[in-house]
């Protein structure tokens, strides 16, 4: 009888959004005529920008014919598309990356997830508490994370808090870590890293011989700006930087699927015998072998993200979820909330009134006023007595989450 891989035991039975996922379904049987609102998973409702669309049908059409056909393609990714986002992206703002440090895939959540399987399992990893949970699940199923607590914490992994008294941003590690998952603007508490506090960690890594994993998935929601849009932009971080980006929430791919890695050519580990070996070689090894690339019309999709159609349509629906973040972030201060993030972010980080365990608070706003948050404490311990508000809705659907807030606080306040 063939054994299973036992980390898979140890970590709990479901994803977090999956949960989520099983008691609104649980609610909505029993209440199939309830106007649940979702504010939940980071999903985004609004459609693909038309010239994305476009960009689609015309790949698609080209299917039809044997001179315009694709088979099968790069599992890095084409080079129209690497090319576009080197320019864009990186070379637009003064970034030197090569084409082909960048590694085109079906999103960020997949490669975060991946990334792991090219470095072993005797690294000490550092994560941000609360932190994207595909970053400890992941290290758990690999067994680098060691054995699970009762508040949910590995022994093998190091935590760095994120809470209010240190405004959500974490300390540097006070011991050795190899691997540092960081993700800014964040998921789940909206934080920033300014380029000073971002240099802080560049300088670190290069200092202890770490390497971070930047997760750069939110970057496209950034207001400010002394807030960096690439690690890249800090000096030195092309020697101990891996960056992670999506088109998800950037341009409505949740369901196209789509996203990117960059690992720069410098960036190196060592092997058992103390050879330097590059990543971005490691990582091509690995792609190459378990993945067969993105698809063409999916990966043309993503190029006319970059057209002048495309990012004006791109820039109209970041500006929503901008402006529903912001309404979210007012509504929920009005209705007695004390709140972070949201500012160049779309998620928004509340405190639960009375330090309601998150679990609960979820359950009561599902079940009283039929509005869907993620219960902090599923991103980490330190999550515990905060909610997260996503700012991916409708807006008729934010309206009235809000109102139905605010009356809930007035209600709260003429009882006592
Ligand atoms: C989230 O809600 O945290 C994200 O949408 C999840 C994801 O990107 O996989």
């Amino acid at each position: 009888m063939p054994k299973i891989n036992e980390n898979f035991l140890k970590i709990p039975a479901s994803y977090l959004f999956s949960e989520v996922a099983r008691r609104v379904n649980e609610y909505k049987s029993a209440n199939p005529n309830n106007n649940i609102i979702r504010m939940d998973i980071g999903d985004i409702k609004l459609p693909l920008p038309a010239a994305v669309v476009e960009a689609i049908k015309k790949a698609a059409d080209e299917q039809l014919s044997v001179a315009t056909f694709r088979g099968y393609g790069p599992e890095q990714g084409y080079e129209f598309l690497r090319e576009t986002i080197r320019d864009n992206d990186f070379r637009a703002r003064g970034i030197d990356i090569e084409s082909d440090e960048i590694f085109i895939s079906d999103g960020a959540k997949s490669d975060t997830g991946n990334i792991g399987d090219i470095f072993s399992t005797n690294n000490r990893v550092a994560i941000t508490d609360p932190a994207y949970p595909v970053y400890v699940d992941t290290n758990a199923m690999a067994g680098r994370a060691g054995e699970i607590n009762a508040n949910g914490q590995w022994s093998n992994l190091i935590y760095l808090p994120c809470n209010f008294e240190n405004g959500f941003t974490p300390a540097l590690p006070g011991i050795k870590v190899d691997l540092i998952y960081l993700c800014y603007p964040n998921n789940p508490t909206g934080a920033t890293l300014t380029r000073a506090q971002l240099a802080e960690w560049v300088a670190y890594a290069r200092k202890s011989s770490a390497i971070i994993l930047f997760d750069a998935a939110y970057e496209a929601f950034i207001t400010e700006a002394n807030v960096p849009h690439s690690i890249f932009e800090i000096d030195g971080a092309k020697e101990v930087a891996i960056e992670f980006r999506s088109f998800s929430k950037t341009a409505g791919f949740t369901g196209t699927r789509c996203g990117y890695t960059v690992i720069p050519k410098q960036v190196i580990a060592r092997d058992e015998c103390g050879n330097n070996i590059a990543l971005n070689a490691l990582w091509n090894r690995r792609q190459s072998t378990k993945f067969n690339g993105t698809a063409y019309i999916i990966q043309r999709a993503a190029e006319a993200v970059y057209s002048s159609e495309g990012k004006y349509q791109v820039k109209q629906l970041l500006d929503f979820y901008i402006e529903n973040a912001k309404t979210i972030r007012n509504g929920l201060q009005r209705a007695g909330f004390t709140v972070f993030g949201g500012i160049n972010a779309p998620y928004i980080w509340a405190k639960t009134p009375n330090n309601e365990r998150s679990w609960d608070y979820f359950d009561y706003l599902l079940t009283e006023h039929n509005i869907v948050t993620t219960p902090g404490s599923g991103f980490g311990h330190c999550g515990e007595g905060y909610m997260r508000f996503s700012a991916f809705g409708k807006k008729e659907d934010t309206d009235e989450a809000i109102r139905r807030l605010i009356a809930m606080y007035r209600n709260s306040a003429s009882m006592h």
